[in-house]
């Protein structure tokens, strides 16, 4: 007589030698299961299940004609985080009404097709080999219930790809089991009803197409049911990009180039030009079982920003004097952003922009230096020079244009030649609008975009957020991408709230955490520790009596921020570029991407390099074959990723730990001095920049995660377009002191030589590989991925840079399916995914 309960029966058997528990023996359970008429036990614990390996194997009770069947789970094995796990369950003996795998011990992990055979499940992150347990049972039509078990150890996270080699072709090249899919690219419609891109020249309408030069980016997930923030889905997005600029490429926007370059430019090209910077919000959806990406035109999220788009200024230097202007006599708003490079995401569901370079586009006749010092604005003469705004023609001659409506002020705002009164009349302020972070929300087409001065002026890379901790204050990272320029970070006054990243008034949160607090500039010492100096007016010369610069006010520090880091003896980095943060350890790191000035002389401990990087008489459609003397590159030629840990680890701290990541270098250069991080052939690279760590969403961004790093070269492009690697990076301090000889040559065949000593951290090794090149001319820039890692978004930018309307120097992305012979090149978003769905990198 049957007495089990609606549970099916336990019979375990298994090596008895795997029991690590104090769990029964297999005998004492035997003993059980034929006493089981007189005592009803109610089954083995799911985790004292786990204690038995190995195939288990069923039977018939003697005295018992009911039948069990046979099971197995397979060996156990061994994974790393992140990958795809099988398990594979056979009934060897009988046939099951029914079979299920469950865990029984380790970390959590989701089973996919638990009820079947075969499941799957993603190694989760662990930060040392941890071990996973599993059961595969199948039930009897008796209702027996047989179960064995198997074992999965999972190890730290590894690179899963083989290095892709260096690369003069005109694709985007990715490993092997990786696809390419070209998602969103200069011209294409936006708005609704706007044509197709012709990419001869003719088209028009920037404001409603996408614009060039694609570079900063984030993903934000959307609900599938309303245009609103769901930051796990990671089937249908928003993406927020920049566009930086139209240099190199301009001529590919009009049907034979720019006319009269040099002279009074005609408006319509004039308009394009300007429309075609800026930002692009825009949906992206990927079609239904891992389908392909696509974007949405016509979506109401849609929205190009352009230099055209009323702003409103927010922080410390609103409606200060030195914003006053034509377009806004009080100084609260500002018309457009222009030169938007790196990004920031910020968790409340906003997406930064920053104004990079953005003097040049201004114009100041030489008479304006007089003019401004004789209407008693001396000041701003000091200000203009510090900040680089000295092109007597603006890029592009913008101002020069005569517009159809002489009430049209979009042309004549890029002359910043002072004429008559406060600035309020005239458009000789306009430079202090620009250099500032702005907060856009993506997810509404109509809202302001806000200019943050409180995170000061300067030529703004890039803004991240560091790590974000309940009641503590966070901390905003930011690159001032000039050479010998400097390392900032904002600390907002605000302590986090976890529950802001869900506010509805996304504006109002940035409010919060972006318009008041302390910006902060960095020293580095050579012994490996570091302080973030406080621009405050007041304190430490940032006063009226400043020898350099006379501060008025906080503002006019913000606004000036270069000269209050000056006066405070911050350190001359080598062109700050990207700033990522690790997402576990809450490490910091800049990209340092080259510097041309540096010399034997000035060479110190966090840019500690000063040589001369040859030209090889290879490939390069941009130098002559073979290379002059000239054509070599000096300095710091290939460019360093510097890191840097805060104190106690808290983003509120004022001094810090610092070393270098790696050194760029070709793999052949001198191993003592200048290829410091010994990289291969494998990873060698040079002119770090676009910089990313993987999300915290996924495995990627947990434990050991994983680092990206974009190059935009001009140093080892004889040799390779610029590339994409793949990094899990150790921690601060892993490596040590290490002494550098340098010996630099000029093109005037003076030589000069210096000894450094620098902090490095570990040679990373095969723990640094190559993942992407990119086609002709390119700069990789802009990346990020979908919540669960699975799908990686990147920015192909300025492709063909140095070719002509009628001889276009790269027909990307044309060229990704085959020879497209005189088809314009465009920079274009690009979706990576694996070709079994799996995490990419990993
Ligand atoms: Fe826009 Fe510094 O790169
Ligand atoms: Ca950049
Ligand atoms: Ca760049």
């Amino acid at each position: 007589m049957k007495t089990t309960t609606s549970a099916a029966d336990i019979y375990h058997d298994g090596d008895i030698d795997t029991n690590r528990s104090g769990n029964p023996h297999l005998h004492d359970l035997i003993e059980q299961r034929y006493s089981r008429r007189q005592t009803l036990f109610g089954g083995l614990s799911a985790a004292g299940a786990a204690v038995f390996g190995g195939m288990l194997l069923s039977a018939c009770d003697e005295d018992d004609d009911r039948r069990a069947v046979t099971v197995t789970a397979g060996d156990a094995a061994a994974t790393s985080s992140g990958r795809l796990v099988t398990l594979t369950g056979s009934v060897t003996s009988g046939t099951a009404s029914g079979v299920a795998w469950t865990q029984t011990g380790g970390p959590a992990v989701v089973l996919s097709n638990a009820s079947g055979p075969v499941a799957t499940f993603t190694a989760p992150a662990v930060a040392s080999a941890t071990t996973l347990n599993f059961a595969f049972s199948g039930t009897s039509s008796d209702n027996l219930r047989s179960e064995a078990t198997t074992s999965v150890t999972v190890s730290p996270a590894a690179l899963g790809f083989t290095a892709v080699p260096k690369s003069l072709a005109d694709v985007v090249a990715v490993p092997a089991g990786y696809q390419v899919t070209v998602l969103y690219r200069t011209g294409d419609p936006l708005a609704a009803g706007v044509s197709a891109y012709a990419n001869n020249g003719t088209d028009g309408n920037f404001a409603s197409r996408a614009g060039d030069h694609h570079d900063g980016m984030t993903y934000f997930g959307v609900s599938a049911t309303a245009l609103a923030p769901d930051p796990n889905n990671s089937t249908r997005g928003i993406l927020a990009m920049n566009h930086e600029n139209i240099a190199g490429t301009v001529a590919y926007l009009h049907p034979n180039g720019q006319t009269n370059p040099t002279g009074v430019r005609p408006e319509a090209e004039a308009i394009k030009e300007i429309e075609a910077h800026g930002v692009s919000v825009v949906e992206v959806v990927r079609a239904a079982n891992n389908g392909a990406w696509s974007y949405v035109q016509g979506s109401a999220v849609n929205r190009r920003i352009t230099p055209n788009t009323t702003m409103q200024v927010n922080g410390p230097a609103r409606g200060n004097p030195l914003l006053r202007t034509r377009f806004s006599a009080d100084g609260t708003q500002a018309r457009g952003t222009i030169n938007n490079c790196a990004n920031g995401t910020m968790p409340w569901n906003t997406y930064l922009t920053n104004e990079e370079n953005w003097a040049g586009y201004f114009r100041r006749d030489a008479s304006d230096a007089a003019a401004r010092t004789a209407a008693g604005r001396a000041k701003e003469v000091i200000s203009l020079a510090r900040y680089g705004v000295t092109s007597t023609s603006g890029n592009n001659r913008w101002s020069t244009v005569v517009p159809a409506d002489p009430a049209n002020t979009v042309f004549t705002r890029w002359n910043a030649t002072v004429t008559t009164g406060d600035g309020s009349a005239d458009f000789s302020h306009d430079p202090f609008t620009m250099g500032w972070v702005v907060e856009i929300d993506p997810f509404n087409a109509a809202s302001t975009p806000r200019k943050r001065t409180a995170l000061g002026r300067m030529n703004h890379e890039g803004c991240q957020i560091g790590r974000t901790v309940a009641g503590v204050r966070p901390a905003f990272y930011m690159g001032d991408d000039a050479q010998n320029e400097y390392i900032y970070k904002f600390v907002s006054n605000a302590t986090w709230s976890a529950a802001d990243a869900t506010a509805a008034d996304r504006l109002a949160v940035g409010d919060k955490y972006l318009d008041a607090g302390t910006l902060y500039v960095a020293r580095f010492n050579a012994d490996g520790t570091g302080t973030w100096l406080p621009l405050v007016f007041g304190q430490n010369g940032l006063t009226a009596s400043n020898a350099t610069y006379p501060f008025a006010d906080q503002a006019d520090v913000l606004i000036n921020a270069r000269l209050a880091a000056d006066a405070l003896g911050a350190t001359r980095m080598d062109r700050p570029e990207w700033t990522a943060v690790n997402p576990a350890t809450g490490e910091m790191y800049c990209t340092l991407t080259n510097n041309s000035s540096r010399t034997p002389a000035n060479t110190d401990a966090p840019n500690p390099r000063a040589y001369t990087d040859p030209k090889l008489p290879q490939g390069d459609v941009v130098n002559a074959d073979p290379p002059t003397t000239a054509q070599a590159t000096r300095g710091n030629a290939n460019g360093h990723v510097i890191r840097l840990r805060e104190a106690g680890d808290t983003s509120e701290a004022t001094s810090f730990s610092w070393d270098i990541y790696a050194f760029g270098s070709g793999a052949d250069l001198n191993a003592q001095n200048i290829n410091l991080s010994g990289l291969t052939a494998d990873n060698d690279f040079s002119s770090p920049d676009g910089m990313w760590f993987g999300l915290p969403s996924n495995v990627t961004g947990q434990a050991t995660p994983l680092l990206w790093l974009q190059t935009d070269d001009g140093a080892y492009t004889d040799v390779t377009n610029c590339m994409m690697l793949a990094a899990i990076p150790g921690r601060v301090g892993d490596g040590g002191a290490r002494t550098v000889s340098n010996t630099l040559t000029t093109a005037a065949n003076v030589t000069t030589a210096s000894t450094t000593t620098t902090r490095i951290g570990a040679a990373p090794g095969t723990t640094l590989r190559r993942f992407l090149v990119g086609p002709k001319e390119c700069e990789l820039t802009g990346i990020h991925s979908t919540p669960d890692g699975r799908s990686l978004f990147v920015n192909i930018q300025h492709p063909g840079e140095n070719g002509t309307a009628a001889a276009p120097s790269s027909n990307w992305p044309a060229s990704q399916t085959g020879a497209a012979p005189g088809v314009r090149p465009r920079s274009a978003t690009i979706v990576i995914t694996r070709t079994d769905g799996g995490i990419v990198g990993l």
